[in-house]
């Protein structure tokens, strides 16, 4: 258990960076088994996820360590192609490996993928991606057992919702196959661009990344090839800077991120009453005044949903900065719709919060208070941090862990714009 202790109400002000992107870098792992040789993944963050995910890598056989933010995978000898729950359970994206296994090895048996909690995370789609494929698969009370069948026919896989993980769970088993799969109705997220451009690095020829539609030429096996790929910029982590400014800063510059990525939170905050300037010819974007200088405005409705929407991860985070504007917002997500456990933390910080059958109200008052609260899982305890930077006096955030799997040094970050925040381990007595 950690405790994020936050003497809060302090003007955030200054430079920030942004690591490289978690939800982009662990599919790039799990399809570093397909190259033969050495991948080095530079601008890798140094968070829980990539960790577990490196750990997986050695199981399966392959030399795999982070030094600093470079990760590297030597993958030239798999000698297993099963992955235990102990493992695959402490992240979700641990079933992207079921993809590239086939790919590498023909065979995989990986067990029940784990995650946070933020609704139901079926597979379906990712087992019937992998069918039209031509991939047996055994779907058993712990693990899911694939055997690849056929590689060279021309297959058509149809995803009747643009799942991000099954899209790049059927990328993965189509970048091992010499026939043609096109791929109907995929996700169109910048992290499976990023997918599709280190495939590309290996050798898979792939058409349409960042559409709904791709084209896929695989082969069966790859070259030994060194290769150096640089991750994309976090998105999320980039929104969560920006948001903890937009509530508490004056001139916070974020460095290192891609403002196209986050074009609908960037609007909804200008909505709000904030004044940000975007520069993506030096990859940066400021905040250069919010609600620090005046009350902002509720943007009245979020409607979170797949990409280019407002996304799913950013919806606890502006919960906080929408508790303090004035007017109501309602708030729903398309994605994950009960994912609003953060908005029960919130409450006990003074927010005005109603649930209903959708999404949840949130009526604006002045200012939060300060509280000790939960974070329910990754980004509702982003969220928590937000607004423990925002309300006056000191409040703790009790996190069992979830902040570290996704943010790298969150705490040191914060601390250099101005938050007095400190994460020290805690023992849980209850
Ligand atoms: N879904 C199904 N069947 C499936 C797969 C998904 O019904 O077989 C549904 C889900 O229940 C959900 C929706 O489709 O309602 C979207 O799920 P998706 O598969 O796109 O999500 P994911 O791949 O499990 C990734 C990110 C999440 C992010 C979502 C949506 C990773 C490791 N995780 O999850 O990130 O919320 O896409 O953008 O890439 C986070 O970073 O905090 C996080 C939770």
């Amino acid at each position: 258990m950690f405790k994020y202790t936050i003497n809060g109400g302090r003007i955030l002000r200054g430079n920030i960076s942004v690591s490289g992107s978690k939800n982009a870098v662990l599919p790039v792992l799990s399809a570093a088994i397909l190259n033969r040789g050495t991948t080095r993944i530079l601008n890798c963050p140094d968070i829980a996820d990539v960790r577990i995910t490196l750990e997986i890598l050695q199981g399966l056989g392959c030399e795999a360590h982070l030094l600093g933010n470079v990760a590297e995978i030597d993958a030239s000898n798999i000698t297993c192609s099963k992955i235990e729950s102990k493992n695959a359970c402490k992240c979700r994206s641990s079933i992207t490996f079921l993809g590239a296994l086939v790919s590498r090895t023909g065979t995989a048996d990986v067990a029940y993928p784990g995650g946070c909690t933020i609704g139901q995370r079926p597979l379906d789609i990712h087992e019937e991606a992998l069918r039209d494929m031509g991939v047996w698969l055994d779907c058993c009370e712990s693990c899911i057992k694939a055997e690849r069948t056929d590689t060279c026919e021309d297959k058509h896989v149809y995803l009747k919702f643009p799942s991000v993980g099954a899209t790049e769970n059927a990328m993965l088993a189509a970048a091992g196959r010499s026939g043609t799969t096109y791929i109907y109705g995929a996700a169109i997220e910048p992290e499976i661009v990023c997918l599709a451009d280190y495939l590309k690095a290996i050798g898979t020829e792939i058409e349409g990344a960042g559409t709904g539609a791709l084209k896929i030429n695989g082969r069966e096996t790859y070259e030994n090839k060194k290769v150096d790929f640089t991750v994309i910029p976090d998105r999320i982590e980039t929104a969560t800077y920006l948001i903890a400014a937009a509530a508490s800063g004056s001139g916070v510059r974020i460095r290192g991120c891609d403002p196209s990525h986050i074009a609908p939170i960037v609007k909804t905050l200008r909505v709000m009453g904030c004044d940000i300037n975007e520069d993506p010819e030096t990859n940066s974007i400021e905040l250069i005044k919010g609600a620090a200088h005046k009350r902002l405005d509720s943007p009245g409705l979020i409607i979170a949903d797949a990409y280019p929407s407002y996304p799913t991860d950013a919806q606890s985070l502006i919960l906080p900065l929408l508790s303090e504007a004035r007017g109501i917002t309602f708030v729903t997500d398309k994605i994950f719709p009960e994912r609003f456990s953060c908005a029960d933390e919130l409450i006990k910080m003074g927010a005005k919060v109603r649930h209903s059958e959708c999404g949840i109200y949130i009526k604006g008052r002045r200012r939060l208070k300060n509280a000790d609260v939960n974070s329910r899982d990754l980004r509702s305890g982003a969220a928590m941090i937000i607004a423990g930077i925002t309300a006056c006096g000191r409040s703790v955030v009790y996190d069992n862990g979830f902040i570290r799997r996704g943010y790298d040094r969150i705490c040191e970050k914060l601390r250099g714009i101005g938050a007095e925040i400190r994460e020290t381990q805690h023992q849980n007595l209850s």
